[in-house]
């Protein structure tokens, strides 16, 4: 078994989980796997910084045993409480039952009424400092980023962010690096994960990575616990985190729609084109053909949003709605949309989607369209229309904006 060096003394000894594709239950698809991240630290104190989901805690015994002897583990290091980190904890303690564990006052709590473990537990507080010899790791609590027991530790010699779930990405791949990986997959799954499990804490997140550049911390290296190791580029990262913080987005519109018999389907499609035509950039989604994933991954820094759906017992169909409910969960701001869909007799979706959206806090930019039954030519040219006055007022809204 190949040792992975991240720099002098520290190891990855994570896991590679390849075929994982529901995550969180079902809140993340992820088509491309995941990794779980330990890193062990060999001074003259040995301490493993988070563990593995547990499947997985032999996998990460057998790496920690090619290095040292899992019995020398003095302290472990337990970021967060979540089970894909800290699964393996209750394994590894029975082969070095007085390691010491450093966890937040949350943390304690947490994996206390996780494992109901009896463990030597040392709480620390943002600034707490703990010498392993030769390096020092330092603590920085980071609540709901992306639990309340969250925190992130650094290396101070080595300049080494530990970040748990901070930086993340769900990718399962033989490197461990972002120099070894492709960068555009890269990127796209640093922006998934951001837009799936990160969004909703976003000004916690902004204020995090302020109080760490106050604290005069510029790390070289970041080594999340989920995917790649940031060591080429975690300026490029840090960027990227500012820009999604701020709620940043960009004149592109995503249409996503459920249709029960393909009306409310032939409406998105002529709204499409109204909106391409206006020279706008689009994304459509069926919402239920593409995973939700990949949907609020194109969200993120998108403008404007178009949703559509059939009318069924008087309200919108019950994927769409689902689609919604994990949207609110996201918390965008400083978005705008429109609504739109197809009806027999009573109508309802249409109704529901735009207060839905209002409650969201989400400008609607124009009066919703409603269309009984099949679209003739008539009402597929005022589909048309209608992406055609989306984006005019899309593009005013964002001049307005820049006033
Ligand atoms: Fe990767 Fe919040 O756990």
């Amino acid at each position: 078994m190949k040792k992975t060096e991240v720099v002098p003394d520290v190891y990855w000894v994570g896991a590679v989980d390849w075929n994982i594709r529901k995550f969180h239950g079902e809140t993340f698809i992820s088509n491309r796997g995941t990794t779980y991240n330990s890193y062990l630290i060999t001074d003259e104190k040995v301490a493993l910084v988070d563990t593995v989901y547990t499947p997985f805690a032999d996998e990460m015994i057998e790496r920690i045993r090619h290095i040292v002897p899992p019995e020398k583990i003095d302290y472990i290091i337990a970021n967060h409480v979540e089970m894909d980190h800290s699964g393996s904890l209750a394994k590894i303690l029975n082969l070095c039952p007085k390691a010491k564990v450093f966890c937040t006052a949350k943390g304690k709590e947490g994996l206390y009424k996780h494992y109901y473990g009896n463990w030597d537990f040392h709480v620390v507080k943002t600034g707490d400092k703990l010498s392993l010899g030769k390096k020092t790791l330092t603590f920085i609590e980071a609540p709901m980023i992306h639990w309340p027991d969250s925190m992130f530790s650094y290396l101070i010699e080595d300049e080494l962010l530990l970040s748990n779930d901070g930086f993340g990405q769900h990718l399962a791949t033989s490197e461990r690096f972002d120099d070894e990986v492709d960068e555009g997959v890269l990127m796209d799954e640093a922006k998934k994960y951001y837009a799936n499990i990160i969004w909703p804490f976003s000004s916690i997140v902004f204020k995090k990575i302020d109080e760490i550049t106050k604290l005069n911390i510029s790390p070289k290296i970041i080594a999340p616990a989920h995917g790649i190791i940031w060591r080429k580029s975690p300026g490029r990262i840090i960027e990227r985190y500012m820009s999604w913080t701020k709620n940043e987005s960009e004149n592109k519109v995503i249409v996503v729609f459920e249709t029960m018999w393909g009306s409310t389907g032939k409406m998105a499609g002529k709204i499409v084109e109204g909106l391409i035509d206006a020279g706008i950039r689009v994304q459509l989604y069926d919402v239920t053909k593409t995973v939700r994933t990949e949907i609020i991954k194109e969200m993120l820094d998108a403008k404007g949003y178009i949703l559509g759906s059939s009318t069924h017992d008087n309200d919108m169909l019950p994927t769409i709605a689902g689609f919604l409910t994990f949207l609110r969960c996201m918390k965008p701001k400083n978005r705008v949309a429109s609504v739109f869909g197809s009806h027999g007799w009573g109508g309802g979706a249409v109704r529901n989607i735009e207060n839905f959206l209002k409650d969201m806090g989400i400008e609607i930019l124009q009066p919703s369209l409603a269309v009984q039954y099949a679209p003739d030519e008539a009402e597929l040219e005022k589909c048309y229309e209608f992406g055609l006055n989306f984006a005019s007022l899309l593009l005013k809204n964002k001049i307005m904006q820049n006033v």
